[in-house]
């Protein structure tokens, strides 16, 4: 049976006093909602404080973070290992947003390196997938996620997929307020599980597979009724405590 996961991306956006505002916030804006699981990404500066603040918070607010790279230690200036988000508490990974893909040039055969970096370490890669809009309009939208998704299949097997979770995320529908509708969501999150039930019936029966693209506490609920869509993967309303709880609650 698989369980809704509601996770927000802060993405570029933080500081001390924002982080800990959001999160007590959040803490008493989610009392009552029950049967997701909750998780917040904020900047990797910021998982000390998160950590501590999500350590007295009164319900459960999983602690993950927007990326990692793939060295576990020495001379990689700048980098961050899977080790060390886990020393802060951090269990859920994002990898492959089309941001870093876009702006760093992050190849699938990168991002499916830093899948089973994470899952070395126990810890659970949210593997972003996604079309652009010209993808999207020249019907490649499907082909697209799964040569994704392929990347790791490849390179760790179809098991390796258990336990993680996918974010289908339409590049066009990031930020834009163009939200892709519920019912072409559910297409493409079928088709997704489809291709990935080619493998392994079990593996595709299990996994989580969220949707991310201006997801509204007014959308979500749509979204969620979907016999595929199996939570959400939230950027801008995810940094307003009341509107992030608002969609947490209607999965
Ligand atoms: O990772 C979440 C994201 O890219 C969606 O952003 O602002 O459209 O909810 P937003």
């Amino acid at each position: 049976m698989r369980h809704p996961v509601v996770m927000g991306n802060w993405k570029l956006n933080g500081s001390k006093e924002m982080v800990s505002n959001l999160l007590k916030g959040l803490d008493a804006a989610l009392k009552g909602v029950e049967g997701v699981d909750v998780a917040v990404a904020p900047p990797v500066m910021y998982l000390d404080l998160a950590e501590q603040l999500i350590g007295k918070a009164e319900n459960k607010i999983i602690l993950g973070a927007q990326n990692v790279d793939v060295n576990a230690k020495g001379a990689f200036t700048g980098d961050i290992s899977p080790e060390m988000l886990k020393d802060f508490g951090a269990s859920h990974i994002i990898i492959g947003h089309s941001e870093r893909r876009d702006y760093h040039s992050e190849s699938d055969e990168f991002v499916a390196k830093k899948f089973a970096f994470l899952k070395e370490q126990g810890l659970t890669p949210v593997l972003c997938i996604g079309e652009s809009e010209a993808q999207n309009e020249a019907g490649e939208t499907v082909a697209v996620c799964a040569r994704q998704i392929d990347a790791v299949i490849k390179t760790q097997g179809v098991e390796a997929l258990n336990g993680a979770i996918i974010a289908y995320e339409p590049i066009w529908a990031i930020g834009t307020g163009k939200a892709a509708t519920a019912e072409d969501a559910q297409r493409i999150h079928a088709a997704i599980r489809a291709h990935i039930a080619e493998q392994s019936e079990e593996v595709a029966k299990n996994v989580v597979i969220q949707y991310g693209g201006s997801v509204k506490p007014e959308n979500a609920a749509a979204y969620f009724a979907q016999p595929d869509i199996d939570g959400a993967l939230v950027g801008g309303a995810a940094l307003d405590a009341e509107s992030f709880a608002a969609i947490a609650k209607a999965a």
